[in-house]
């Protein structure tokens, strides 16, 4: 019963955004979520590959609480303990030549300054996106994504569309004007969509022989996501820009952009800003983060699992393909998968959807274990079976 009311409450008072699944969360630990009656659920959708290190990772409890206690926040114009921090361990485990941190709160606001940033260093003002992209909603970003469903109102000229993994159609785009190609290094919401290795050592090229900024929208694919801590490393292609947001502070909001010296050195002050972004609270987080991730060896663990699920999965009634790198994983099916995601849901599980309907997305933990995955296989044959 409070279940419902609480239901009604949102759809009553919050903007109708999202299609809700049905479910009241109210507690969260390692691989699983609870509902307000005490339902259990194994998450394999990490709350949209933002629980990387798991649902209230007591490490990332106790780094929040001590920050809580000592200072929630001060905005940049000061120094602090917790920024230095964390913005050092980051790029202590970012991609080498990559030297300075752009702090902000979603991947939205750091794709918008990366491109921003692209656009000052070349002095140009066109940029190449992917059919099939996302990558996030304020005016910029949603220029730049590549859903026609998510492409509404008034947005940006400067932009072009190519097909993701066809270089011919990239390079057929480019102009004197190109400032930038952005790209998900995989594409997420286009139902876990990958090139192949040699498609992002061309773009590098190209990018680097017409001065062209690279930048990979790794919002979803970072932080041991696909069994490296880039993507970037595990197409052994280096971008002129990163951005990250998502999972990389375990949960509390953050966007970050990772700059090149030649790059960076372009900025001056007051050309970038962001109140939030780099809050002591949320930094405390993010480099408790990066200490689990660390620590656990979540990415290796990442693609051990993504493995044994590649190999668990592959004889499941209807399953056409199983791709993807590490713990992101599409499962594409014969037709529309739905209804399968909501008899998972029924049997204790949640999946996501992905935009291509017979995709099933799996973004869970990276604390996931064989134990999970045996599990959430059961309850996909049950929900198939339905
Ligand atoms: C690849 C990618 N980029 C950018 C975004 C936008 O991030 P945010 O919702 O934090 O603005 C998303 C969100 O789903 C994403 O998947």
């Amino acid at each position: 019963m409070k279940a419902k009311i609480l239901m009604q409450k949102e759809d009553m008072y919050q903007l109708n955004t999202y299609r809700k699944i049905p479910l009241v969360i109210t507690k969260g630990k390692g691989m699983f979520v609870y509902d307000i009656i005490g339902n259990k659920y194994l998450d394999f959708y990490g709350g949209h590959a933002v629980a990387s290190t798991g649902h209230c990772h007591p490490k990332i409890v106790k780094a929040v609480e001590a920050q809580l206690n000592k200072l929630i926040f001060y905005s940049n114009v000061v120094y602090n303990d917790s920024r230095a921090e964390a913005a050092q361990s980051l790029i202590n485990i970012s991609p080498k030549g990559f030297i300075k941190v752009f702090f902000c709160n979603s991947g939205a606001e750091a794709n918008e300054a990366a491109m921003r940033i692209a656009k000052k260093f070349t002095g140009k003002n066109e940029i190449i996106a992917m059919k099939g992209s996302f990558h996030g909603r304020t005016t910029g970003a949603l220029s730049a994504t590549g859903i026609e469903k998510y492409r509404t109102g008034e947005l940006l000229q400067s932009f072009k569309f190519a097909e993701f993994g066809d270089i011919n159609s990239v390079k057929s785009l480019i102009t004197e004007d190109t400032a930038a190609i952005i790209l998900e290094p995989i594409q997420s919401m286009a139902g876990i969509r990958l090139a192949k290795k040699v498609y992002y050592k061309r773009l590098r090229d190209i990018c680097t022989e017409q001065g062209i900024v690279l930048i990979f929208d790794e919002v979803q694919t970072a932080f041991g996501r696909t069994g490296e801590m880039f993507a970037a490393q595990k197409f052994e292609v280096m971008p002129d820009i990163i951005t990250l947001a998502k999972g990389i502070a375990s949960g509390l909001p953050i966007g970050a952009v990772l700059l090149k010296d030649k790059i960076a050195k372009t900025i001056s002050y007051g050309e970038q800003g962001s109140t939030f972004g780099g809050s002591p609270l949320v930094c405390a987080a993010l480099r408790s983060t990066i200490e689990i991730m660390v620590k656990e060896n979540l990415a290796k663990n990442a693609e051990i699992m993504g493995k044994y699920i590649k190999k668990r999965f592959s004889n499941l009634k209807n399953i056409k393909e199983i791709r993807g790198e590490g713990l992101m994983l599409g499962l594409e099916f014969e037709s529309d998968a739905s209804k399968i995601v909501e008899a998972i849901t029924e049997n204790g599980a949640i999946a996501s959807l992905s935009e291509s309907k017979n995709v099933i997305r799996l973004l869970p933990p990276l604390i996931a274990k064989k134990e999970h995955i045996d599990k959430f296989y059961k309850i996909m044959r049950k929900a198939l079976e339905k």
